[in-house]
């Protein structure tokens, strides 16, 4: 299923789904990427990879309705049906988030409902987690909420600062958004009541 990717930065989970759905028996095809942030690496990397790569950046629009609606546009001139944000550093409406209810997911950077928000790792250490994580989920009104659709757990090591925390939080985030993106694609996870609904083979 076509599905298109909302970035900020660097959009490294961008590279790691371009790659994964590359694989001919990956259930989604990325149409298209979209930064709200014209500067923003990851619009150059999805280029270089051969995907549609635009800017539809907040400044352009005189107010977040009028900026939600170019994105609207620029979604559907993708054909996108799933929509990933993967470290798309803006919080949408509840309006644009129902219209995608079910169908578009967010990767965040600790096992949710934990640490919501930013500074995840620093967050984690200054707790004295012993354990630490990511997490996929369904996107919900509520920022960082939503139905888990999967999270890859790690051990904090004595050694750990916020930095090798996040490097290997990363290399987690790396593996686990394919995989998530994977299961709502084939709808063998799928959004329902409030919850995440799993077929029994998935
Ligand atoms: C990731 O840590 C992601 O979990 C968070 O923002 C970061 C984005 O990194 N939401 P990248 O742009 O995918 O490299």
């Amino acid at each position: 299923r076509k599905t298109a990717i909302l970035i900020s930065g660097r959009g490294s989970n961008m590279s790691s789904l371009i790659r994964a759905a590359a694989e001919a028996d990956y259930p989604a095809e990325i149409c298209g990427v979209i930064s709200d942030n014209a500067d923003a690496p990851g619009l150059a990397a999805a280029e270089a990879a051969g995907i549609p790569a635009l800017a539809v950046t907040r400044g352009a629009f005189p107010d977040r309705q009028a900026y939600e609606a170019a994105l609207d546009e620029a979604l559907a001139g993708l054909g996108a049906e799933i929509v990933c944000l993967a470290g798309f550093m803006r919080i949408l409406s509840p309006d644009f988030v129902g219209r995608f209810q079910g169908r578009m997911i967010n990767i965040h950077p600790s096992l949710l409902p934990l640490f919501k928000g930013l500074e995840t790792h620093k967050r984690v250490l200054e707790a004295g987690m012993r354990i630490h994580g990511c997490t996929v989920h369904f996107v919900t009104a509520e920022m960082d909420d939503g139905p888990i659709i999967a999270q890859a757990a790690i051990p904090v090591l004595p050694q750990d600062d916020e930095e090798k925390l996040a490097a290997r939080i990363l290399k987690m985030e790396h593996r686990i958004y394919p995989l998530a993106l994977a299961l709502v694609a084939s709808g063998k996870a799928r959004m329902e009541g409030g919850r995440t609904v799993f077929d029994r083979n998935a």
